[in-house]
């Protein structure tokens, strides 16, 4: 990354346009977080709904101020362990955030991402006088599967998007932990490589689970992260007789496993992730793009564990099996 590519991303984030930017989680699109009108061109390059709400990006937790009011001893806390990385804080947002950004709701999303070019384009950006915050979704079309390279991004987004910065393959593959400390006691409104045990170390208590009443979160939409071609999940054990009932239909399959192929030779893609949740997190969006794009009738999910170390890909895998095909 040469210092000319971030010196043209905070041009034009100063001048209201989108850029791509490469995070630890997934890509984002990123627009100065205080100019409505770059704002609104996140909503329409996403075709997202304008009351859901962004996180808002920032180059270190001492800007958190800006951004947030009564912010508890327990956010300093959870930044000073976490941040920067995969964790955004959902806290009571300052005046001034515009309502573009917070959907209208009384908190704010708030995150600093542990990406080495994410965090000079954050410093730079706000060195060059831009508002140290960039509001950044996923860089994904609503609904669909989240990028986690630079090529994902200029597939779901083309022209929409001025520039998109490179940053290779993202190290963690699925988005950040969220925690809602807005009412004071930490609540997990969406499970992320950052365990509710590793912050149950920090806080002394596991985050709650959200209620009805809890913000809303678009990444808790039942449907999110979903492919084009339909998808079924299946328990390992009965894997084959299910590709074998649909090979003799004529229907083809692509798999997404964490086994082996039952026999050499077998006629279906057959995507391999690793059998351990990082490793899987870390290649899921991947293959899961790699399998819409295979041209088969069927995505077939072998059954992951229901180990608490799997929480956050189940969370993911379900909501793609509720919204594939659509
Ligand atoms: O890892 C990530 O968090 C990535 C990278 C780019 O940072 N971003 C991301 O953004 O996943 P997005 O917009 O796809 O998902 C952000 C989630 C949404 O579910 C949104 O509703 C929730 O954060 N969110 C943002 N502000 C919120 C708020 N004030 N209250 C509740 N949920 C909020
Ligand atoms: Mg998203």
């Amino acid at each position: 990354m040469s210092g000319a590519e971030i010196d043209r991303a905070v041009a034009l984030l100063k001048a209201g346009e989108l850029v791509g930017i490469p995070t630890e989680t997934v890509y984002g699109l990123g627009a100065d977080a205080a100019n409505p009108q770059a704002v609104a061109k996140i909503f329409a390059a996403k075709g997202r709904p304008a009351d859901h709400p962004l996180i808002v990006h920032l180059p270190g937790a001492k800007h958190l101020d800006r951004w947030a009011i009564d912010v508890p001893d327990l956010a300093y806390e959870l930044a000073e362990d976490f941040w920067p990385g995969p964790l955004t804080l959902i806290l009571k947002r300052a005046p001034g955030v515009l309502d573009a950004v917070t959907g209208g709701q009384d908190t704010v999303g708030l995150r600093v991402p542990g990406h080495p070019v994410a965090l000079e384009l954050l410093r730079a950006f706000a060195v060059a006088g831009g508002s140290g915050g960039i509001a950044a979704p996923s860089a994904n079309r609503f609904g669909r599967i989240s990028p986690t390279t630079a090529a994902h991004v200029r597939e779901e987004l083309g022209d929409a998007v001025a520039l998109v910065l490179e940053g290779g393959a993202c190290a963690v593959g699925i988005e950040s932990t969220i925690i809602d400390l807005s009412s004071g006691k930490p609540v997990l409104l969406r499970p992320g490589h950052i365990s509710p045990a590793a912050i149950a170390a920090v806080c002394g208590v596991l985050p709650a689970a959200p209620t009805a009443a809890a913000p809303r979160a678009s990444g808790s939409l039942e449907a999110h992260y979903a492919p084009l071609t339909p998808m079924r999940r299946v328990e390992s054990g009965r894997l084959l007789e299910l590709l074998n009932a649909m090979r003799h239909s004529g229907r083809r399959c692509g798999v997404l496993a964490h086994s082996q192929p039952p026999q050499a030779g077998f006629p279906h893609a057959w995507k391999m992730l690793p059998a351990e949740p990082v490793g899987y997190a870390h290649d899921l969006y991947a293959a899961l793009r790699e399998l819409d794009h295979a041209g088969v009738d069927l995505i077939v999910v072998e059954a992951i564990p229901s180990s608490p170390e799997w929480l956050a890909v189940a969370d993911r895998l379900r909501r793609a099996l509720a919204g594939a095909g659509a």
